[in-house]
């Protein structure tokens, strides 16, 4: 990485704005390439520790400069943070990583035609995610690489060809940590009420979703297929497997997500 990655405005240096930041800077991509505007005093000192990363408190015409402006505050705070950064920003690149906030939203805000929306998730504070990506037709493509460029940092990232299918994204992989949480405290639960000491029961409940995940990716077999294989009939997975089944588990996951997928489009807007 190095000098010509695009001039980068942050509005907002909170936790998501410091991963990326972070990853950026490591990566070789100088302090000077970005522009940040935070107004908490704790976490523009925050940014400059962790990320050798000044910031300034208010919005002024250094935005002007900018190719990309990277929305990463709270959706709730978002009208407000626009219009008072409205008057600079609107000849660039508008990239939110803000959950429901939609395209139209964006542009009525900002005044900036191009408009770029991700939904991340939380592994992208470690570098582990994987965010959905919608560009709008103005967006051509090496403004498209531009903001992969800034977000490569978070992990993963797959383009979606409509606006909403960014709710699904939310649904599947934006609330699925929170999915996969819940598996690991039951196993953990189980664990220890079969007498494994917590701690251990964590790091075999841990470990097994991390492995199942990497043998799954790394496969050309269908997840069915590899559930199948660890499962001979009469053993000890088959019983394990015939109580979800008697309680609907795979169902109700499924109901699950569409459940999180209606949400994410009522917050949206409809
Ligand atoms: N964290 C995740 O894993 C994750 C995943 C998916 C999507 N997101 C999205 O990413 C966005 C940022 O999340 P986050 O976790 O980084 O939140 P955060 O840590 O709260 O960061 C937001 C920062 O913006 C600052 N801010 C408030 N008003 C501002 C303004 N007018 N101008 C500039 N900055 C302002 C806040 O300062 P104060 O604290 O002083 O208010 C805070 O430091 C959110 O929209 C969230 O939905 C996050």
């Amino acid at each position: 990485m190095n000098d010509d990655f695009p001039k980068t405005a942050f509005i907002g240096g909170g936790n998501m704005a410091q991963a990326i930041l972070g990853g950026l800077r490591a990566q070789g991509v100088p302090a000077s390439s970005f522009v940040v505007v935070e107004p908490s005093d704790q976490a523009r000192e925050r940014l400059l520790q962790t990320c050798g990363q000044e910031a300034q408190p208010a919005p002024d015409e250094r935005l002007a400069a900018c190719e990309l402006v990277v929305w990463a505050v709270k959706p709730q705070v978002f009208e407000q943070a626009a219009a008072a950064a409205r008057n600079w920003v609107a000849q660039a690149v508008q990239l939110s990583i803000m959950a429901g906030v939609r395209c139209q939203a964006l542009q009525q805000a900002t005044g900036a035609p191009r408009i770029v929306r991700a939904m991340p998730n939380t592994p992208a504070l470690i570098g582990r995610g994987i965010a959905g990506l919608y560009a709008v037709p103005a967006v051509d493509a090496g403004a498209r690489a531009q903001a992969a460029a800034v977000l490569a940092p978070t992990g993963s990232l797959v383009w979606v060809s409509q606006e909403s299918d960014l709710d699904a994204v939310t649904a599947l992989s934006g609330s699925g940590p929170a999915y996969m949480f819940l598996v690991i405290e039951a196993m953990v639960q189980a664990g220890a009420e079969m007498g494994l000491p917590p701690a251990q029961a964590r790091q075999l409940a841990q470990e097994t979703m991390a492995g199942a995940a990497a043998l799954a990716m790394q496969s050309s077999e269908e997840p069915a297929t590899l559930r199948e294989r660890v499962t001979s009939r009469g053993g000890t997975t088959h019983a394990a497997l015939t109580v979800m089944e008697e309680a609907g588990v795979k169902p109700a996951l499924v109901r699950a997500m569409h459940a999180a997928c209606t949400r994410a489009r009522e917050l949206g807007g409809g």
